[in-house]
C-alpha cells in the first residue's frame, strides 16, 4: 500500500514517525515538498518515505491519502485535485465536515476524519475517527488507541478537547518556570514534572473505568496540601474557565 500526505507539517511528521516505527507494512510514503524542512527531515530519516513533486502526484499514485493542511489552504486546493473512487481520504483538517470535503473531493471516494495528536510519534495517543470504518481503526490501532465515533456533531466535542493541548503544556510550563525561579536547577525541575504527570496520567489510565472524580477525592489528605490547593483553584474559578474555555472552541467547531 502506499500512503500520502498533502501537506508535511507537524501532525504528519508525528504519524509517519509513529508508522515507520511501528510493524504497520506499508510499501512507499510520498509527502508533499512543504513544509521542505520537515519532508527531507522524514525522507532521510526512513527509506520509506519519498518527497513527492507536488500534490497531484501524491493523489495520483497513493491509495490513502491524508489531508494534513490547515483549513485555509484546504478550501484552496482540495476541490482542485482529482481523486479516484477507490481511494481512501482521511482528512486530518480541524474545521472541514465531512460533507463539505465530499462537495469538494468529488467523487464517492471513502472519507474518514481523523484526529490524531502528536504522541501518535510515540505510538500513543487516543485517536478519534468518524465516520467508524473497521480498516482505518485496525491501521490507527497500530500506532495508538482509535475510537470511532457515529455522528460528526459528537467528533466536534473530542477536537475541542485536542485544542487543550497546548494548554495542558503551559501548565507544566508554569510550574517548571515556578520551580526555577525558587532555585531549583531547569533540569531538574522538567524531570520532576514531567515524570510526576505522567505517573498520575498513568495512574489515571489504570483506574479510567471508575469515575475520575474519585481519584480527585483519593489524592486529598483532609486538611492536606492537595486539599488546599484544589480548593484555592476553586475559588479562583479555574475549572470553570476550562469549561468555558472548551465552550468557546466548540462554538467554533460548530459555527
Ligand atoms: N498539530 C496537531 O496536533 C494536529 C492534530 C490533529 C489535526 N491537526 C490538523 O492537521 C492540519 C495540519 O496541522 P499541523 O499542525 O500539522 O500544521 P502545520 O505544521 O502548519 O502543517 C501544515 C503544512 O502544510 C503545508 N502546506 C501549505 N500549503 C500547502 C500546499 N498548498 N500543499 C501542500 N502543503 C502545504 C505547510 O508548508 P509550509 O510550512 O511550507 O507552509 C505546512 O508544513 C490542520 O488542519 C490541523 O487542524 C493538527
Amino acid at each position: 500500500m502506499i500512503l500520502g500526505f498533502i501537506g508535511t507539517g507537524k501532525i504528519s511528521y508525528s504519524i509517519i514517525t509513529g508508522i515507520c516505527n511501528s510493524k504497520i507494512k506499508i510499501e512507499k510514503i510520498l509527502v508533499s515538498p512543504r513544509n521542505r524542512t520537515l519532508s527531507q527531515k522524514l525522507s532521510k530519516k526512513f527509506k520509506q518515505v519519498r518527497i513527492a513533486k507536488n500534490n497531484e502526484e501524491i493523489v495520483d499514485k497513493s491509495n490513502w491519502i491524508f489531508l494534513a493542511v490547515t483549513p485555509t489552504v484546504g478550501q484552496k486546493i482540495i476541490s482542485k485535485l482529482r481523486f479516484k473512487t477507490k481511494q481512501t481520504i482521511i482528512s486530518l483538517i480541524s474545521t472541514i465536515t465531512l460533507p463539505d470535503l465530499k462537495k469538494m473531493i468529488k467523487v464517492k471516494a471513502n472519507i474518514i476524519r481523523a484526529i490524531p495528536l502528536p504522541p501518535i510519534a510515540l505510538k500513543k495517543g487516543p485517536i478519534p475517527i468518524y465516520p467508524p470504518n473497521k480498516k482505518i481503526k485496525a491501521f490507527f490501532d497500530q500506532i495508538g488507541s482509535t475510537i470511532e465515533i457515529k455522528n460528526e456533531k459528537l467528533s466536534k466535542n473530542f477536537w475541542s478537547i485536542s485544542g487543550m493541548m497546548a494548554s495542558y503544556y503551559e501548565i507544566l510550563n508554569v510550574m517548571s518556570n515556578w520551580l526555577v525561579k525558587k532555585g531549583i536547577k531547569r533540569l531538574d525541575a522538567q524531570k520532576y514534572l514531567t515524570t510526576l504527570f505522567l505517573a498520575l496520567s498513568e495512574d489515571a489510565v489504570a483506574n479510567s473505568k471508575k469515575q475520575l472524580k474519585l481519584l480527585v477525592k483519593e489524592s486529598q489528605t483532609p486538611k492536606g496540601l492537595n486539599e488546599q490547593g484544589l480548593k484555592e483553584m476553586r475559588k479562583k474559578k479555574v475549572f470553570k474557565s476550562i469549561t468555558d474555555t472548551l465552550n468557546v472552541v466548540n462554538k467554533r467547531l460548530n459555527r
